[in-house]
């Protein structure tokens, strides 16, 4: 009887609060307490209505689990679960906090599903809450020191590491704080997978699946984890990582706490850290964990190190040689590397400096952050088991020291930071390596008898070249005379007209590919079955026949593999026409300022084409011989082979159509607006540096697939660059990034981008960094300095230029180009 009526209270309780709740509407309930329990439907918030409390269903399953996730993101991306290996079967389900502190889930006959264990017995009443930080706790209002809850979600960390969340261990309590995947999307349970920091030897992070470890990150060198390379100061979150006698671990915090990030281990046992993007609502990657094939952990055996940019990407440390090298020629490496010459340790056994290397595992290695590099090694080389040492700590030129005492596994190069390893080997084998001598002497002789054939060989070839060169310069009208150095001029194939004209029948409106600044282009199909471009270049150059030639000639030596190829010219009467190779895939501007295109591009291609493009005008300006200036670099001058590799096109043209200076002022104003930098389009004067604030324009482009010129917004009257500007000055530059691109791009890399763009892209040309200076920028990751406003940044500033400059602007077509020679 007592039963009932008490049930029947609950019930009705359980009815008021939901009839409150469902009034209430958004604003569900702030805590639970003992007499305030929450059953399905209802749901806890953060003050701050960031997350939420409740119960839920994971992707297609029906059963229901308490979790929390973000509130303010309709994706419900949860972010905690409680009950993740039981699960409820239906809605009934209840949360209560009960007198002692414990939180308590109960299915419909009342039975303990799932339970949290508080640390000691509540002195008050107990309440739980949900913090702004997504920190489930449940504390009982007595305390402010350090054991102010009697629990926290935050101690039992499920997938996600939220922002202030540790990974590690707090050795005191024995709190093991690490990520466990998922199943799978539908099944919160405990799946293979866990990120944790690994307190064997020297602490390291490291990804498992089951006891297994997949990837590690490595210890920790005082900035980062020895082997992730990618983590570097950015502006959304810090890190730190301690290591004392009470704690051990890392967390990271957020510099804008209202920007969501944080850092999953999803159920496939991939890593990643996420930022949500408003503007594309939607959770764009930040940082991936496991990057290439030598992120997998021993990829290459003991005593070898993984390096992502050799080929094979394996190799054994010097003075180690293979130790089945059957298997190693089958580029199966598993097994690794063995001394060449063993230790002996008596007669005095040397080290060998490896630069720029993740430190091994550190599993049998340890730590003494008291002393010095010079200490470490005589430590090392003091005890026979050593097998290798290091600096701990990389800051302000190197501290601490790390003795290895097993085989070294996993190691990797980078081309680029790194730590210094020392490496334990025979004292033998360090001569040998000083003198490169091999310890096969027949081999070595094999090789310079080799050698002196080969040099015998390639000098009589040589001498048959030079031979053959002089008998056809002779009758060649291609000589240039002025330059010693050009004797050895390319011949450049003369195509005659008549192939021409087949090849593109008859210049078939058909075969027409575009329209340019020099003339117009066409597709065609040579006999063989090649396919070429025809250039057919408009008649006003005003340049005689062979200097046409001489031209085509120095152009056609302009060889990169990011610059389009020039493969021979053809010149009949008034004709004048260039032959290049064609390209199956267009140009840029076809593919990122069209809706559906843009697609394609994703940010892999993006930044693939970057790079290109800045190393092809590296070359244009610096590594070639002639030093050109483009001139009008635009997106529609930039073509893309059939793996959409960049190729610059129409470099060099403007040489054959320049004239001197004074006419290219008065006569023809160059360039296509958008791209122009103030200085040129107002003053005419043009450097190297106006081809990198086209360039600037251009990586603004493509990051964010919008036009430079003709770009609108509501909020303001700027064009892309006062936009990119406007973002930047308001920390928000993420937000420039096309839509499209979702997950696919690295943020930090799209950053890196945008600065380096804005830098190009600065109103005085000095402020500009030259191209080499770009392509340095973007192969490391250097800290850059703060761009200063771009030229040119309003609409207003443009129209201004425009009617300064000999107004050509009668289409869409405004593109009068002209490139220039600077005189080496
Ligand atoms: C509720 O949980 C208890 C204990 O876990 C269990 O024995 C009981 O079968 C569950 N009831 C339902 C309806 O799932
Ligand atoms: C709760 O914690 C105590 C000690 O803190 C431990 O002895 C006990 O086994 C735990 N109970 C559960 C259910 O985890
Ligand atoms: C360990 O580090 C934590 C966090 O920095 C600090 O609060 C604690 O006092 C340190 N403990 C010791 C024993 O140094
Ligand atoms: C944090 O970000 C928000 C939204 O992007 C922005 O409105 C706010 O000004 C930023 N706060 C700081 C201190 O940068
Ligand atoms: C985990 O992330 C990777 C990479 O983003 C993705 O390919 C995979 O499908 C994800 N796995 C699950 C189960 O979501
Ligand atoms: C570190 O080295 C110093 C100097 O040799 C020594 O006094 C100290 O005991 C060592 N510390 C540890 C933890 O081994």
């Amino acid at each position: 009887m007592k039963g009932t009526t008490k049930k029947t209270l609950e019930r009705l309780l359980f009815l008021c609060s939901f009839v409150l709740s469902s009034i209430r509407t958004s604003t569900t309930l702030d805590t639970v307490t003992p007499s305030q329990p929450i059953s399905d439907g209802q749901t806890i918030v953060s003050p701050g209505e960031s997350f939420e409390l409740g119960f839920f269903s994971p992707g297609s399953s029906r059963n229901r689990y308490l979790g929390i996730w973000y509130k303010k993101i309709s994706m419900g991306t949860v972010v905690w679960v409680a009950n993740r290996e039981a699960p409820l079967f239906d809605h009934l389900g209840v949360l209560k906090v009960t007198p002692q502190g414990n939180l308590v889930l109960l299915n419909s006959t009342k039975g303990i599903v799932w339970s949290s264990n508080t640390s000691r017995a509540a002195e008050n009443i107990p309440d739980a809450r949900l913090l702004e930080s997504g920190n489930l706790v449940v504390e009982d209002g007595n305390d402010d020191g350090p054991d102010k809850y009697l629990w926290q979600s935050f101690d039992y960390p499920c997938d996600t590491l939220l922002p202030g969340m540790k990974l590690g261990r707090n050795l005191a309590s024995g709190f093991d704080w690490f990520l466990s995947s998922w199943k799978s999307t539908d099944d919160p349970a405990h799946g293979d997978f866990t990120f944790q920091i690994d307190l064997h030897g020297v602490p390291q992070l490291v990804l498992k699946k089951g006891s297994v470890i997949q990837f590690r990150a490595g210890s920790w060198n005082g900035i980062r984890w020895s082997g992730a390379q990618a983590m570097v100061r950015n502006p959304v979150y810090t890190y730190e990582f301690v290591s004392n006698e009470t704690y051990v671990y890392y967390k990271y915090e957020l510099l804008n706490s209202s920007v969501f990030s944080r850092m999953v281990l999803n159920a496939s046992g991939v890593s990643q850290r996420f930022t949500w993007i408003d503007r594309s609502h939607s959770w764009v990657l930040y940082y991936v964990v496991i990057v290439d094939q030598c992120d997998n952990y021993a990829f290459c055996g003991a005593y070898a190190s993984c390096n992502i940019n050799k080929s094979p990407v394996c190799s054994c440390l010097q003075g180690f040689e293979p130790k089945s090298p059957r298997d190693w020629s089958f580029l199966d490496w598993s097994d690794g590397c063995a001394r060449r010459t063993l230790l002996d340790c008596d007669k005095g056994d040397g080290f060998l400096k490896h630069a720029g290397v993740k430190l091994p595992d550190t599993t049998y290695a340890s730590v003494n952050k008291s002393i010095g590099l010079e200490k470490c090694g005589e430590l090392c080389s003091n005890k026979c088991s050593c097998t290798a040492y290091a600096n701990s700590d990389v800051r302000g030129g190197g501290s601490g020291c790390i003795l290895w005492f097993r085989d070294l596994i996993d190691i990797r190069e980078f081309s680029d930071g790194g730590q210094d390893l020392y490496i334990r080997v025979a004292a033998s084998e360090l001569g040998n390596i000083g003198a490169k001598r091999s310890s096969n002497d027949k081999k070595l002789l094999g090789i310079i008898f080799g050698s002196v054939i080969f040099i015998a060989m390639l000098a009589i070839g040589l001498i048959l070249y030079i031979r053959k060169k002089k008998a056809k310069t002779k009758n060649s009208l291609e000589k240039d005379c002025d330059d010693e150095d050009e004797n050895e001029v390319m011949e450049l194939p003369i195509f005659d007209m008549k192939t021409i004209i087949k090849a593109t029948e008859n210049f078939s409106i058909d075969k027409k590919l575009g329209e340019g600044g020099f003339g117009t282009v066409y597709k065609g199909n040579l006999n063989e079955g090649q396919e070429i471009a025809v250039k057919r270049l408009s008649q006003d150059s005003g340049q005689g026949l062979k200097e046409f030639k001489n031209e085509v000639i120095l152009i056609a030596k302009l060889q990169h593999r990011n610059l389009v190829k020039l493969l021979g010219c053809c010149v009949e009467r008034d004709e004048r026409m260039l032959i290049y190779e064609y390209m199956p895939n267009k140009s840029l501007d076809y593919f990122i300022f069209d809706e559906s295109r843009r697609k394609e591009l994703d940010w892999h291609n993006r930044i693939n084409i970057i790079n290109g493009i800045a190393r092809g005008l590296l070359y244009l300006h610096q590594d070639s011989r002639l030093r050109i200036i483009h001139r009008d670099l635009k997106a529609s001058n930039v073509l893309l082979d059939s793996k959409m590799d960049p190729k610059i096109s129409d470099f060099g043209l403007a040489r054959m159509f320049g004239g001197d200076e004074t006419e290219a002022n008065t006569k023809k104003v160059v360039g296509t607006y958008g791209y122009m930098s103030p200085e040129y389009a107002i003053d005419g004067l043009f450097s190297v540096k106006s081809d990198v604030f086209s360039f600037g324009v251009l990586v603004l482009e493509i990051v964010s697939g919008r036009k430079n010129r003709g770009f609108n917004h509501p909020d303001h009257q700027h064009n892309l660059l006062g936009h990119a500007w406007r973002l930047w000055m308001e920390e928000r530059p993420l937000e420039l990034i096309d839509d499209i691109l979702g997950e696919s791009c690295a943020l930090s890399e799209v950053l890196r981008c945008i600065h380096v763009a804005l830098l190009c892209v600065q109103q005085r040309p000095d402020d500009r960094p030259s191209m080499s200076t770009v392509v340095l920028m973007f192969g490391s990751d250097t800290m850059l300095p703060q761009p200063k406003q771009p030229g040119f940044f309003t609409e207003r500033n443009v129209v201004e230029a425009e009617s300064s400059a000999s107004k050509n602007d009668s289409s869409t077509k405004n593109e009068i180009t002209i490139s220039l020679l600077e005189p080496r």
